[in-house]
């Protein structure tokens, strides 16, 4: 069984969420989401969610390509995840584009074209606009 691992905070999530998703599960079998807790959000990105984690993770419980939810405390954790999941395959966005290309050494690592037009940020700009 190939395992995937992708990262991310999958606030308001939105079809850009969704594209990077079913993309990160056709690379294998088992897709394992590390969710953004709201601290580590908020310490390391100064962003604030509008869903809390609970939230968060309950829609990506939901969707049908999503195997396993986990939390992302911190940016460090990854080569342990990847360890302690066996993990085959790291997924990212190419926003992304080569920041965690030393987990080579530890799996493969695939950056996926993001989806344009659209964030959680701009819709949160939209909706306030
Ligand atoms: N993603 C994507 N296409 C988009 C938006 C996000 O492929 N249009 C991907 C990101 O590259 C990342 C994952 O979805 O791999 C989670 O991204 P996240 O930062 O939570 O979503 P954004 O909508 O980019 O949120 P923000 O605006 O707060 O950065």
């Amino acid at each position: 069984m190939k395992r995937i691992i992708t990262y991310g905070t999958f606030d308001l999530l939105h079809y850009g969420h969704i594209n990077l998703l079913r993309r990160a599960k056709q690379q294998g079998d088992y897709l394992i989401v590390a969710l953004s807790t709201d601290e580590f959000n908020w310490k390391s990105k100064q962003k604030k969610c509008f869903f809390d984690y609970e939230k968060r993770k309950h829609l990506l419980e939901a969707v049908r390509y999503v195997d396993l939810v986990i939390p992302e405390n911190s940016w460090d954790q990854k080569v342990e995840d990847v360890k302690m999941y066996h993990v085959d395959t790291f997924v990212m966005g190419d926003d992304w584009q080569g920041k965690f290309d030393f987990l080579k050494d530890y799996c493969e690592v695939i950056y996926l074209p993001r989806t344009p037009e659209i964030s959680t940020t701009q819709i949160k700009a939209d909706i306030k606009g």
